[in-house]
């Protein structure tokens, strides 16, 4: 799949194939690209923790307000930020907003890599950081941002999901006022 392939094909997958597991090597593939994104001063605020046993899916399914697609997914990989990893060079800004930047722009990259290479994915941001924080027993400077459950889908996708047109979200700056 090249670059645009991968774009275009990318949907948030929520139903995944039971008889197909992730291999170790495509999950450390994908965790390659995540950690490949850009990040405010190359501070790399980002911790992935994978999870494979079935009592954790659960445990994040429930966190996740009952998306119990979460649990059914072979592998799910929960993003965490560093936020006093960013504080130290940047303050609050660096707690506010950096490391949930690059944290996001992580979490794209995992999810892109996972569909170039098949498997799909779902960013997950609807959760219960405390709750998630137990399940997992995380260290207390990691804040969960994102929740991804990853594998292959059970079925082709079948249609596009919609976006606002490109000329309602983007303007030259000349033309933004009349
Ligand atoms: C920050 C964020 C939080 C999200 N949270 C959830 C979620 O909790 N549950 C869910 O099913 N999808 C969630 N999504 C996925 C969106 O619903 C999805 O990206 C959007 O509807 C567009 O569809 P597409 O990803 O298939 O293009 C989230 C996406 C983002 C970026």
């Amino acid at each position: 799949m090249d670059f645009w392939e991968v774009i275009e094909s990318r949907y948030s997958l929520r139903d995944f194939d039971p008889s197909r597991d992730v291999a170790p090597e495509e999950v450390e593939k994908i965790l390659r690209a995540a950690i490949r994104a850009p990040s405010a001063g190359n501070l790399q605020p980002w911790f992935f923790v994978v999870v494979r046993e079935a009592e954790k899916k659960e445990a994040l399914a429930r966190a996740g307000l009952d998306q119990r697609f979460i649990a059914r997914a072979p592998v799910v990989v929960v993003v965490c930020a560093d936020p006093d990893r960013s504080a130290m060079r940047y303050g609050g800004r660096g707690v506010n907003l950096y490391c949930l930047q690059d944290t996001a722009a992580a979490t794209e990259n995992l999810l892109l890599a996972a569909v170039a290479l098949g498997l799909g994915g779902c960013w997950v941001g609807a959760f219960n950081e405390e709750e998630a924080t137990r399940a997992l027993d995380l260290p207390s400077h990691l804040r969960p941002v994102a929740i991804v459950p990853l594998g292959y889908p059970a079925r082709p996708r079948t249609r596009r999901t919609p976006r606002r047109d490109l000329k309602e979200v983007s303007a030259f700056a000349s033309r933004l006022r009349p």
